[in-house]
């Protein structure tokens, strides 16, 4: 999708479609609909009347040949309450507005820009929720709904030359709302086309793409370096496991006191749940347990054109769970690579394994901040729902940092406590530490389990099991993966200051 800006006057603007919003209490006047002329109000003024036009959220009035303006055809897309408004409504407004329109056969349209909507945040946001609104998760049918697409997307500014802040606004939001989409393009894909492998191969050529450093470690490798805990997860699979490491170093170098962040993400190409097995009906849902990994894959690729001044590592560890004569059992012990003994209680809880030994290498190579995204438990989607992603740390500065860039980007997080007293819920009689907590409090066991091998290091764990994948279709965005929390990291990384 090309995003770019139209500065002819509104009504002289030549487009298949015209985009705009109007609020509840007044929708013919209000909302970006306020910018229009005369005449094309009156008419919205009458759909008003006939009730037709609410400004009630999501809702959609097509006008052809509206009076006024040169457009074929005028959308208005409800926005709610203007008390609730939003750059995170925003966002959703320009998705729905994309959707609807490629669904009638519109390949190209304007999104009427007012001065409300014209600050840097309101163009990053709209361009976001333009690009996030093309991805469809249907990859492998014939006749696939994303050939339908709108090719390009303009802000009309009603005459003004957009600022530069406005010009790299919108590329800002391009730029990382194309990256959330490659993390949804890398979770959507089968597990046979998803090998640790396979995944690494992506990483490699994203990397040569976009000028990263990408270092792919095998197995021999992963074994030399003693990663029993990950090896133990990967060694019941024909398909090997792979540690992928992404480097990202600023134009100018940092000083030496700013700390290099590692972000971590679980790359479980498929989850059987190993010799603890999982129950068939939805294990097909389990593809999708690489979705910390492509998270982070994603942030790396809008961080190398993005630019920011912080030195950023990804390491994600690669392993396919399964249940196979090489397997390992529960009962078995594993030696990480820190050094703590595992036993192995449940196979099934291999994301805690497969982390430790990543963030063990991510100390190892300096780093002085980790932050880790995982599908690590069930029992988060229990507590906190599909749209809520669950946030952990002992370090409350960096807790609350991640949060704050969570709610300026408009992804919903919750932190939820660790808790001294529980350590000993995943104490093993015959090892340092077991490898599950018991069915209580199973998100904050598993989150203080990863937690032990950050160490004094500060760290920020996600358990996003829930939200990596919506089960609904909404107007502004396709079922399917969702790519969260990309937006937050990219934010994260690029608004650092010491
Ligand atoms: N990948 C799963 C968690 C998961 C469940 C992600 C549902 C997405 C949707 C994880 O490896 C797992 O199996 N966790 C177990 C832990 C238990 C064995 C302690 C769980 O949540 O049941
Ligand atoms: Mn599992
Ligand atoms: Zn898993």
């Amino acid at each position: 999708m090309k995003i770019d800006f139209a500065t002819e006057s509104l009504d002289q603007l030549a487009v298949p479609a015209l985009g705009t919003f109007a609020f509840d209490d007044d929708p013919a006047a209000n909302g970006s609909v306020c910018h229009l002329p005369e005449t094309t109000r009156a008419m919205l003024a009458e759909l008003e009347e006939s009730g037709e036009l609410t400004g009630k959220v999501y809702e959609t009035t097509l006008i052809h040949r509206p009076a006024g303006l040169e457009a074929r055809a005028l959308l208005v897309i409800g926005a709610g309450k203007e008390s609730k408004f939003s750059t995170a409504v925003l966002r959703r407004l320009a998705g729905a507005a994309v959707r609807y329109l490629r669904a009638r056969g519109v390949h190209r349209m304007a999104w009427v820009l007012g001065p409300k909507t014209s600050d840097p945040e309101s163009v990053q946001a709209l361009a976001e929720g333009a690009v996030l609104a093309e991805f469809d998760a249907d990859t492998y049918r014939s006749e696939r709904n994303s050939v339908k697409r709108i090719d390009e997307f303009r802000f009309a500014t009603g005459g003004q030359a957009p600022s530069d802040d406005a010009r790299a606004a919108a590329e800002r939001g391009r730029v990382i709302a194309e990256a959330q989409n490659f993390t949804r393009e890398l979770v959507n894909e089968p597990s046979n086309r998803m090998t640790p492998e396979m995944l690494a191969e992506r990483a490699r050529r994203m990397a040569n793409e976009f000028g990263l450093d990408c270092e792919v470690l095998d197995e021999t490798q992963i074994q030399a370096l003693k990663m029993g805990a990950l090896w133990g997860v990967g060694q019941g699979s024909d398909a090997p496991p792979r540690l992928i490491v992404l480097r990202y170093n600023p134009p100018q170098p940092p000083p030496e006191s700013a700390p290099l962040i590692a972000i971590v993400g679980k790359g479980i190409t498929f989850d059987t749940g190993g010799i603890s097995i999982k129950p068939a009906a939805d294990m097909h849902e389990m593809k999708t347990d690489m979705a910390g990994g492509a998270t982070m894959l994603g942030v790396m690729r809008a961080i190398a054109q993005l630019k920011p001044s912080t030195r950023v590592m990804a390491v994600i560890p690669a392993a396919e769970n399964m249940p196979s004569g090489k397997a390992y059992r529960p009962g078995d012990v594993l030696t990480s690579m820190s050094g703590k003994t595992i036993e192995v209680l449940n196979t099934d809880a291999e994301g805690r394994l497969a982390l430790a030994d990543a963030i063990t290498y991510a100390k190892q190579q300096g780093a002085g901040v980790i932050i880790d995204a995982a599908t690590l438990t069930g029992a988060v989607t229990v507590a906190l729902g599909p749209a809520i992603t669950g946030v952990f740390g002992w370090n409350k500065d960096w807790v609350n940092r991640v949060r704050a860039s969570a709610e300026a980007v408009g992804d919903k997080m919750w932190e939820l406590p660790v808790d001294e007293d529980y350590r000993d819920l995943y104490k093993s009689s015959i090892a340092d530490l077991a490898n599950t907590g018991g069915r209580h409090g199973g998100a904050i066991t598993a989150a203080m389990f990863v937690g032990e091998f950050a160490g004094d290091t500060p760290w920020v764990h996600l358990d996003i099991a829930g939200t990596r994948w919506s089960n609904e279709e909404k107007p502004y965005l396709a079922k399917g993966p969702t790519g969260h929390p990309v937006r937050t990291l990219v934010h994260l990384l690029t608004h650092m200051q010491a």
